[in-house]
């Protein structure tokens, strides 16, 4: 059979590709550049050399900006209240194509290294089913000839080497991570103990704390539908309007003032606890902003009822299913309750934190007349008399209850 493998160029993923020829399949590699810091010229060269049939290099950042983490963003989706998402939206994205090369390639398998104790393994192969229904999947980490075969870190060294699979350089980092042009995440290895702190070193995506500016800096985001189409970095004036550029802005002003840092327990969908420490420099500068422009655009019962839907959405994200009939469901409505959101929000940057401090809408339903204490225009302050009188009859008949009711 032929199997489509997505790739990384790591140890890993370069031992399930000499593994699955070993077990007679014919292997695609797929290398997925959703923005991560690697060398794909050199992951190229080695899926070639390691014997892949075909090897796919994809350009995914701007599909990933604009159809997963703007949407997300859209929808105020954060999950358990802290964490943006950036490992979530990443995999059906990547997943997506990866079913697209199988259909190009004609091939019925696909394979990914994903652990079988994680979400990212869900993530990947609900995508897959959603989208070819007959596919097979590979999960080499949940076979157990292949996990009998590799009992450690011993064994897949020694048939590294045996098989000729180029060794990184250097130590392995003492966790795991996840990198993207939304975020990084560090997992495992020395952050499994929830009490001890990450050392400064770890960061990748912002300055170590004692190099954070020491200038405040304005950003000013604006928005079309919800929709973030320019950046200007209010210092030097510079703008920038397409997708991928725009948000390589915002990280680098981000990562500069220490912004987008949570260090957290977190539950994962199969049931685990789990210790995560992630860095979103341009989401948090761009929810920060999009919650602020909706506070100026969105009416008041939209907002509620969108923000209840908010968990919801992060959750289905976190969970896998992107491409799900529940996701359209509550995309169409996200999309809906941002067809008014436009306009600019300035975004302060400072020390590891940004607050919006100014924003203009064109379609504002501020109204700087009715909020203003001078005139009345549209409001008519004797009405509000009447307003609390009918609102108060309920809570007058409670309280004239609980004062008749024996307590005990
Ligand atoms: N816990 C995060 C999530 O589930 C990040 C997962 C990171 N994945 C990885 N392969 N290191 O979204
Ligand atoms: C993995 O298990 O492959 C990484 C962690 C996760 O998917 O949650």
């Amino acid at each position: 059979g032929k199997v489509v493998l997505a790739y990384s160029g790591g140890l890993d993923t370069s031992i399930i590709l000499k593994y699955l020829q070993e077990e007679g399949y014919e292997v695609v590699c797929y290398i997925a550049n959703v923005g991560q810091d690697d060398d794909f010229k050199a992951a190229e060269e080695k899926a070639k050399l390691l014997g892949a049939s075909a090897v796919y290099v994809e350009d995914l950042r701007e599909d990933f900006i604009v159809n997963y983490i703007f949407p997300a963003i859209k929808a105020n989706a954060i999950y358990e209240s802290r964490y943006l998402l950036g490992t979530s939206l990443a995999r059906p994205c990547i997943a997506k194509k990866q079913i697209e090369i199988a259909e190009r390639e004609k091939a019925q398998f696909v394979a990914h290294g994903a652990t079988g104790k994680g979400n990212d393994q869900v993530r990947f192969e609900l995508t897959f089913y959603a989208l070819k229904p007959d596919v097979k999947v590979i999960a080499p980490w949940r076979d157990e000839v292949f996990t009998k075969r590799f009992p450690g870190r011993t064994a897949l060294l020694q048939y590294a080497r045996e098989k000729g699979i180029p060794m990184p350089a250097g130590d392995k980092p003492p966790y795991s991570m996840d990198d993207n042009i939304m975020h990084i995440s560090f997992e495992s290895g020395e952050l499994e103990n929830p009490a001890t702190a990450p050392s400064e070193s770890m960061y990748r995506k912002t300055l170590p704390m004692d190099k954070w500016l020491d200038e405040p800096q304005t950003v000013r985001v604006e928005f079309r539908d919800g929709v973030p189409i320019k950046v200007t970095n209010q210092a030097t004036g510079q703008e920038e309007t397409s997708p991928v550029p725009l948000y390589l802005m915002l990280n680098e002003i981000a990562k500069n003032h220490g912004i987008g840092r949570i260090d957290i327990v977190e539950n994962r969908f199969v049931g685990i606890k789990s210790r995560g420490v992630y860095e979103t420099p341009g989401a948090t500068i761009l929810r920060c902003a999009h919650l602020d422009i909706e506070g100026i655009a969105m009416d008041r019962e939209v907002m509620r009822l969108r923000d209840m839907l908010s968990p919801k959405f992060a959750e289905i994200v976190y969970n896998g299913f992107w491409f799900a009939p529940e996701m359209d469901f509550l995309m169409a409505a996200m999309h809906k309750a941002q067809e008014l959101i436009d306009g600019w929000v300035d975004v302060l940057c400072y020390k590891g934190s940004c607050m919006a401090v100014a924003r203009s809408s064109p379609t504002a339903l501020y109204n700087e007349n009715i909020a203003s204490m001078e005139t009345v225009e549209g409001y008519n302050p004797a009405d509000a008399g009447g307003f609390i009188a009918i609102n108060s009859i309920r809570l007058r008949a409670h309280r004239e209850i609980v004062m008749k009711t024996p307590q005990d």
